[in-house]
């Protein structure tokens, strides 16, 4: 599938980018910053090597992931330098140099030493040198210290949570990738078919290769949709199914969508029910995301919503408040609501309070919370509530006297499907959120039955 790429887009994100670094070294003393694109290197006594992942820090500039051992070096007043790297290799393909490549200063390098050697002498006369990314310091020549300076990288990480036009219309590009494999998935499990077979009409639909992807998706039925990241294809579809779980993404110039949709088997039923409960609530939690407002409230948020539902379906005996109050939701949500989203599925920098480095430390209950930092104009995050039927978690709940307040044969009947969940990528505005998957769907499903 060929990714739209908008030029213009591109060349206003590299000036905002230029300009955030030229910002950020000068505030830490560095007058050049060397980014290597990193590389793969082979499994133990192999000639083989796990899929390559770019240094995110260098993909923002070079959004390719046929960048492998190129660099780029960044110097204040001067336009961003790639060195690329492009052996001479009839074995493999050699990286391509992509036409919106234009759009910086490039210079082709067949041979590493080489090429390391260029960067070096380009940087001949500068004063202190940062590295940011998979290096040691010694490839360069730079001292220890300044390998990924805490200061300069937390500084950048602070930055990279909003995104620029470009970056968004990535994103909005990838939830279209994964909006068509997940309706192709949709059918598949209508279809009768295994985790397997969902997963390769998910991947021909969505037109990924399995290395490519954003994530491994999750492709579970019934009471595997109570593993959170569970990780088989199970190549036989089980008797009786009840239940769909997927979640896919997709990714357009190096950037991610992380969409999750659970189905019923049985539409109508009650599992069916409890799945529409769960995507209106959804709904509300997406449409409450705000520039200034808290993802720790809508954390809280999102366990008063999911002990609504329990006492809605029966599931409790007690009151909503006292089964938040109680933590009865802790057994049934063990997740947080969501993360930043962005070249990576879990971008970093969702604690920091600031660019100095200040941590905003999850609370007391919610420690795994990625996301504690407040929500800003331009974030892409991920809005996922959940309701599981883990008996791990159940068993626990069990032998707490909160575990009496819970209704166990109605949880049992529900055992078999796992759970829901539903996600969908949010990005925020100045005056309204921009749901960025709903939209992917609507279209993708428009063109469907077009
Ligand atoms: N797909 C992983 C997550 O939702 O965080
Ligand atoms: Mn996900
Ligand atoms: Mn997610």
């Amino acid at each position: 599938m060929q990714e739209s790429f908008d030029d213009g887009a591109f060349a206003a994100h590299l000036a905002a980018l230029a300009a955030e670094w030229e910002q950020a070294l000068a505030a830490h003393g560095f007058d050049a910053a060397v980014v290597p694109a990193g590389d793969s290197p082979m499994y133990f006594q192999d000639d083989q090597a796990p899929p390559f992942h770019p240094n995110p820090h260098f993909a923002r500039f070079f959004p390719s992931d046929d960048c492998e051992r190129s660099v780029l070096l960044l110097r204040p007043g001067a336009a961003p330098k790639v060195y690329f790297h492009q052996p001479a290799d009839y074995w493999h393909a050699p990286p391509a140099l992509p036409r919106w490549a234009a759009a910086l200063d490039v210079a082709t390098h067949a041979d590493t030493a080489e090429l390391r050697q260029a960067v070096a002498k380009a940087l001949a006369d500068a004063r202190r040198v940062a590295l940011v990314g998979p290096a040691q310091g010694n490839e360069f020549n730079l001292p220890l210290p300044n390998v990924n300076p805490k200061g300069l990288v937390n500084w950048l990480l602070f930055a990279r949570a909003a995104k620029t036009p470009f970056e968004a219309a990535c994103i909005r590009a990838a939830s279209t990738v994964g909006a068509r494999g997940h309706l192709a998935a949709r059918d598949a499990f209508y279809d009768g078919g295994s985790e397997f077979d969902i997963h390769m009409a998910y991947l021909a639909a969505s037109s990924q290769q399995e290395a490519k992807l954003p994530y491994p998706s999750i492709v579970a039925l019934n009471d595997h949709a109570g593993v959170l990241h569970y990780q088989h294809y199970d190549r036989v579809r089980p008797p009786g199914t009840r239940s769909f779980l997927i979640d896919a993404g997709g990714r357009a110039n190096g950037y991610h969508s992380d969409i999750t949709r659970t189905y019923s088997a049985t539409p109508g039923d009650d599992f069916d029910a409890l799945v529409q409960a769960m995507d209106a609530q959804q709904q509300a939690l997406a449409a409450a995301v705000r520039p200034g407002t808290s993802y720790i409230e809508l954390q809280t948020r999102m366990h008063q919503a999911v002990a609504a539902v329990l006492v809605a379906f029966g599931l409790v005996g007690c009151s909503a408040e006292s089964a938040f109050e109680q933590k009865i939701t802790d057994a049934f949500v063990p997740h947080g609501l969501g993360h930043l989203l962005g070249l990576q599925t879990h971008d970093v920098g969702g604690r920091l309070a600031n660019a100095g480095g200040d941590e905003v430390a999850p609370p007391e209950r919610f420690p795994s919370l990625r996301y504690t930092r407040g929500i800003d104009v331009g974030q892409v995050i991920t809005v996922e509530p959940g309701l599981y039927f883990i008996p791990m978690l159940l068993d626990a709940l069990a032998a707490e006297p909160a575990g009496k307040d819970v209704d166990w044969p109605r949880v049992k009947a529900f055992l078999p499907c796992g759970g829901v969940r539903i996600e969908d990528n949010v990005l925020v505005g100045e005056d309204e959120t921009e749901n960025l998957t709903r939209p992917a769907f609507a279209a993708a499903l428009a063109a469907d039955t077009a």
